[in-house]
């Protein structure tokens, strides 16, 4: 089996920065109880002619460019997202060929906010076996595209945006450090499914007028249900990959939660004893974007220059399906050579 390393990774987020203002001048909600109810203060919205495909190739370019390695060197494009261009083909289709990749196999992941930690699942297991040798892993959301402007409680939540890891098979005698992607924890339970849903737009209920008069290909939630139980089931799986890896929660360096709302993410944190500032937030900036939240916080930690070789890392999510997942992996790319050939 081979080791799965994360060579490098990369985030777009669409200029237009739309305040919890802009929201009370046409519907009964108001700056105070966003911030209060859900840690939001601002998110961006992509414009009109902004594809989601547009923002995950902006994020996976990112990553070519600080691996120093061309479109061709990557074999595998995952994209995580449930606001692709088109129904079919997948957005990744889209993006491998706006990246000019003629080398790499291509595929979206439909599992809402578990999407990304779902793909990079998927890309481990290619990786491992040795299928593959180089994945670039996409999280990209147009949530915009489908959020009903006459619902407070949904429309609020939500941005857009897109961030990738560029992961790489390396030969486990060339990482003595034994830096990558360790343990998962992943689950389905699809009798809620219609908790959180777009309800219409798929070949149960094709688009129609009917379906645009009920506003049935927006998004729905019932958001007190969704709430209760991704406190629960983040508890449950963060504990298990802690514990699947041997350590304690205070071993973490880093907590990387999905961005559904700070008072969830705060649950969580604070079941785990552990402080702020071990944990990820981009909620405040950037809403919930779904399947791009995580590799979003990931790209602000390199970025910001906090992460160092050997850093623990968990990765956790719950969303629509309900989907969940988690992840522990160790922060590092191998010295020269270690890599892909
Ligand atoms: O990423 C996918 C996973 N998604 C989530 O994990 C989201 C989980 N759910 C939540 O984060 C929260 O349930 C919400 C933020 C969606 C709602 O917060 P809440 O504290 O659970 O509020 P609620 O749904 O129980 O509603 C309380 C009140 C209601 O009014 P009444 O019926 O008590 O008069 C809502 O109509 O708050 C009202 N409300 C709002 N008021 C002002 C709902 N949205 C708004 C709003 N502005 N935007």
């Amino acid at each position: 089996m081979n080791n799965v390393v994360i060579r490098s990774s990369g985030r777009y987020l669409p200029e237009k920065v739309i305040s919890n203002d802009h929201f009370a001048q046409f519907l009964d909600t108001s700056d105070e109880w966003i911030q209060e109810r859900t840690g939001i203060r601002e998110r961006r919205f992509a414009g009109p002619d902004e594809k989601n495909s547009d923002m995950g190739t902006a994020a996976a370019s990112q990553c070519l460019e600080r691996a120093g390695l061309a479109a061709d060197d990557v074999d595998l494009i995952i994209c995580a997202t449930v606001t692709g261009d088109r129904i079919f083909p997948a957005t990744a289709n889209f993006i491998q060929e706006n990246l000019g990749n003629h080398s790499a196999w291509s595929f979206d992941v439909n599992a809402a906010c578990g999407g990304f930690v779902y793909a990079l699942s998927i890309a481990y297991g290619l990786l491992a076996s040795g299928i593959n040798k180089r994945a670039l892993v996409i999280g990209s959301e147009k949530m915009t595209s489908i959020l009903d402007f006459t619902d407070r409680a949904t429309c609020v939540l939500f941005g857009d945006g897109a961030g990738a890891l560029l992961l790489e098979a390396v030969d486990p005698a060339d990482n003595p450090q034994g830096f990558g992607i360790k343990h998962f924890e992943l689950g389905t339970d699809g009798s809620l499914a219609y908790k959180l849903w777009q309800p219409d737009g798929g070949s149960a209920h094709p688009p129609s007028p009917d379906s645009l008069l009920r506003h049935g290909h927006y998004v729905h939630m019932s958001g007190r249900e969704v709430y209760t139980n991704a406190v629960r089931k983040m508890d449950q799986i963060v504990e298990d990959v802690i514990a699947k890896a041997g350590f304690t929660p205070e071993d973490i360096d880093w907590y990387v939660p999905h961005q559904a709302n700070k008072r969830i993410i705060d649950s969580v944190r604070e079941r785990l004893g552990m402080p702020e500032e071990r944990f990820v937030l981009n909620i405040d900036r950037y809403g919930n974007t779904t399947s791009a939240t995580i590799p979003i916080g990931i790209d602000e930690l390199y970025t910001d220059n906090k992460l160092a070789d050997g850093q623990k890392l968990v990765l956790m999510t719950f969303g629509a399906g309900f989907t969940w997942g988690s992840t522990y992996l160790e922060w590092g790319y191998p010295p020269a050579g270690g890599g892909a050939k």
